[in-house]
């Protein structure tokens, strides 16, 4: 979705903001645009297309100054046009970016419009920059007439606004969407997210829900909602340059499909030092858990597919009740609220605005018992939540999730497990049997992906299908689920997935020699009812692609094709298969060409609904 990145300092800021745009073209996009003060004007190019494409135009323009913002936009309100591209600018005075949504921006443009201000785009960035503006007129302070303009827009926002009046400041504010300031030397900087400023700072400020800043070279000042000045507290991120580079890899998914051994270990890591404790959750997760007697789970997408996974290891394990529900969902019914149920949200960016919605929602219920497990340190959904679990994939930047979920997965085991020491339900032998399993399983993953060439092969014969069908049951069901969410959304293939007990009802009439059929068939206690269902397939002439482990104990045979991962990893068997069906998607989308970091029409942080 749209990223802000802007800069002052007593150097030319266009490059930095070009790299800076180029950090966050991983988030989607659709156009990009910088606007720098110089010579008394604000110069600006916009361009519709790739950032490349902008920073192509600012070069042949000779782009320079010692201010500046950018932005790359993902459309909402109006086209995919140039004049609808940010920055936006009031009466060539003054300039902004903005991410998010202004609800109430139709009757702000007919008061606006009233008031002799024309509108060029049909965005509803273009009414704050008038709206400022107009305030600009009366305070001559952008400071102040930030604020007030601010205080009269309902929605969510970042924005980041400079003027020809007030070359010395950048003015920012937030509410409902991240934003940042990164603390350089005579220079600063602002950022929707860390990896837009991490080669110039890694010194930075989150601003908190309604702050609004005023930033010089060698000053920062922040006040907040209510207007009273305040300090935010100087972070020192722990993103990696590294971890936002290619490296060797065509793909950042490659990439990161081949992180996972390190990204669980990582993660795995914290739980292996710590034993399974409640502190591992948060200081005061101790007295949450000795008042929870039930688990709801809200999350979107394949964050939900983890949640999903986590309600059988919960209800088996702990023997509390727990229920999963999408984000958008739930925050628009009339839930009955269990004000002793543990809200768990899950969202590796942590600005889904959904499930961060869902969150509020459950909060506005009576709901105080709240843990977030998040993947983006300090991000609002862990900010909003009680207990907080950061898992340690590193930045992901492919739009397909892969090494978050699996350590989302670990996030939500170590909760199961911990639990069932609560609810007295974790045996000694147990508690030693779940250590040994996770510290086996980044080596389990490492073998896993040496399976790449065989199901390279299989994604050959994928190429040429419209639909594919995923099957699964019991715990693995929600990683069948994964498997047809990465198809589709980086193939376009047309990919769903059942409960394979489900197949008589319905979906086996899809079924015939064109239909490839996935299953995810490890050797657990449903693997018998799993190989009558494949019966019921072979009959009707589906092909079968089968995932095993080495102890499923499947051969091949016509119309039968089978992979098997190493040995049943036991409970966290989940977390080993969801790798083959993670390449299984990837190989199937380069076959078809498609762009794979970024698959059309999505965006790697949903920040609108
Ligand atoms: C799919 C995918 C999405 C996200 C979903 C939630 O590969 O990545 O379905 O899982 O948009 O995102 P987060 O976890 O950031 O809340």
């Amino acid at each position: 979705m749209c990223g802000i990145v802007g800069a002052i300092s007593p150097n030319n800021v266009v490059p930095l903001l070009v790299e800076g745009l180029k950090r966050l073209e991983y988030r989607g996009y659709d156009s990009a645009g910088v606007a720098v003060l110089a010579d008394d004007h604000i110069h600006r190019v916009r361009r519709v297309g790739r950032v490349v494409e902008m920073e192509n135009a600012a070069i042949a323009e000779k782009l320079t100054g010692n201010i500046g913002i950018g932005h790359t936009r993902w459309a909402t309100h109006g086209g995919v046009t140039e004049p609808n591209a940010h920055p936006h600018v009031s009466e060539d005075e003054l300039a902004i970016v903005h991410n998010g949504i202004i609800e109430n921006h139709e009757a702000q443009r007919q008061r606006l419009k009233a008031l002799g201000y024309k509108f060029t785009s049909q965005t509803d960035t273009e009414v704050i920059a008038h709206l400022v503006h107009h305030y600009f007129k009366q305070h001559a302070d952008l400071f102040k007439a930030t604020q007030q303009a601010v205080r009269e827009l309902t929605g969510a926002y970042a924005i980041a606004v400079i003027s020809l009046k007030q070359p010395d400041t950048l003015i920012c504010a937030r509410v409902g969407c991240p934003l940042l300031i990164g603390l350089g030397e005579g220079e600063n900087f602002i950022a929707s997210d860390v990896s837009a400023v991490l080669s110039a700072t890694r010194r930075v400020i989150f601003l908190e829900e309604g702050d609004v800043a005023e930033i010089k070279r060698d000053s920062i000042q922040i006040v907040d909602a209510i207007g009273a000045a305040v300090t935010r507290k100087v972070h020192v991120s722990d993103v990696s340059l590294a971890s936002l580079e290619l490296g060797p890899y065509n793909h950042f998914m490659q990439k990161e499909i081949h992180e996972q051994p390190k990204a669980l270990s990582d993660t795995i890591e914290q739980v292996l030092d710590a034993g399974f404790r409640p502190e591992l959750f948060g200081e005061d997760a101790e007295d949450v858990f000795a008042k929870v007697n039930a688990v709801q789970i809200l999350a979107c997408g394949t964050s939900f597919y983890a949640g999903s996974v986590a309600r059988y290891w919960v209800e088996a394990i702990s023997g509390l009740p727990c229920s999963v529900e999408v984000a958008s969902e739930y925050r628009y019914r009339d839930a009955v609220a269990n004000p002793n149920a543990l809200i768990v949200t899950i969202s590796q960016s942590g600005e889904t605005l959904d499930t961060m919605e869902a969150l509020k929602y459950a909060k506005s219920l009576g709901h105080d018992l709240t843990l977030s497990i998040c993947n983006v340190q300090e991000s609002a959904i862990p900010r909003a939540s009680r207990l907080v679990f950061y898992t340690r994939a590193g930045a992901e930047i492919g739009v397909a999730s892969t090494k978050a979920f699996t350590t989302q997965l670990i996030a939500l085991f170590t909760l199961a497990v911990t639990l069932a020491k609560r609810t007295g339900r974790l045996k000694v032998e147990k508690e030693v049997e779940y250590i040994e399993a996770l510290r086996h399983l980044p080596g389990s993953v490492q073998h896993a992906l040496n399976l790449e060439p065989q199901i390279k092969s299989w994604a050959e014969r994928f190429s040429n299908k419209e639909h594919a069908l995923f099957l699964g049951r019991g715990v693995h069901y929600p990683i069948a689920l994964e498997g047809a969410l990465k198809l589709k959304e980086i193939s376009y293939i047309h990919a769903e997935a059942y409960p394979a007990g489900e197949l008589k009802h319905g979906p086996l009439a899809l079924v015939d020699e064109k239909m490839p059929v996935v299953v995810i068939a490890p050797n657990d206690a449903l693997l018998e009812k799993v190989k009558s269902n494949m019966q019921e397939v072979r009959a009707r002439g589906g092909e079968l692609f089968v995932f095993a482990d080495l102890d499923s104990h499947f051969s091949e045979s016509d119309g039968v094709h089978v992979i098997r991962t190493p040995r049943h990893v036991g409970v966290l068997s989940p977390v080993l298969h969801a790798i083959p069906v993670q390449m299984l998607a990837y190989h199937a989308a380069l076959q078809k060409g498609t762009d794979v970091d970024k698959p059309r029409n999505l965006a790697k942080s949903v920040t609108v609904e």
